[in-house]
């Protein structure tokens, strides 16, 4: 059967990932979650003070990039992690902090740049699906399916809180739903490659649909694109 390339771009929190690994455990694709990569960049920063008393320093953050070496790994039970420089970063990448400090970080262009070209290499056999923001727009923009997810902005907050508070993170409702909102307005008016839905992208808004649903849903589009059909 032939492979496509799958791209799901859309707001933060609309489940992108979540039907994304479905869609690739199903049709034995490879993953990738191009968000984790921005929030591995943003740990490297925080962790070398190139973010400090809420400021970001983008020159030096610049200068270090050739020192940062990302990749997935497979855990025990097959999910793919991040690792930074050689560790396990994966947990360490969803905290409020990198997330308060991810959108204005994914703004440089030399971060983009670095990250599209490793992205690219991870999808030139095609058999991908990758989630992100600029994925259908820039990343591939001839993939053969392309989703934007979209749902409401309290909707989205609700799903990162419940997220946060299964792993004992103590923010509040309201600094999420802030969050959420801000990434929105970053992530939409920046210069550099902003979110936006690619013309021949198919959108999905979630608000009121359950998994299930949005799985088989787009799962049925994916078969499509694969046999010709669309
Ligand atoms: O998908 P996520 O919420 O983990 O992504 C974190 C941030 O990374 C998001 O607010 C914007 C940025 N991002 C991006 O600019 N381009 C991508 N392809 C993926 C993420």
């Amino acid at each position: 059967m032939r492979k496509i390339t799958i791209a799901i771009d859309g707001y933060s929190s609309t489940g992108k990932s979540t039907v994304a690994k479905q869609l690739a455990d199903w049709l034995g694709y490879v993953y990738v979650d191009s968000g984790a990569m921005y929030r591995a960049i943003t740990l490297y920063a925080l962790q070398n003070e190139f973010i400090y008393k809420g400021e970001l320093f983008i020159e030096n953050l610049v200068v270090a990039l050739p020192d940062i070496t990302l990749d997935f790994r497979k855990n025990d039970s097959g999910k793919a992690e991040m690792y930074l420089n050689g560790q396990n970063v994966e947990k360490e990448i969803r905290t409020m902090e990198v997330s308060e400090w991810v959108s204005p970080v994914a703004t440089i262009p030399e971060v983009r740049r670095k990250l599209v070209k490793l992205q690219h290499a991870m999808g030139e056999n095609k058999g991908v699906v990758m989630d992100g923001r600029d994925i259908g727009t820039v990343v591939f923009p001839n993939a053969e399916l392309k989703i934007f997810m979209n749902a409401s902005a309290k909707e989205r907050a609700g799903r990162r809180f419940r997220e946060l508070q299964e792993r004992g993170d103590t923010a509040t409702f309201e600094e999420v739903l802030e969050n959420v909102t801000e990434r929105d307005r970053i992530d939409t008016t920046r210069a550099d490659s902003p979110l936006k839905k690619a013309t021949d992208a198919i959108e999905i808004d979630n608000s009121e649909m359950n998994l299930e649903d949005q799985f088989h849903t787009i799962l049925q589009l994916a078969k499509d694109r694969i046999a010709g059909r669309i």
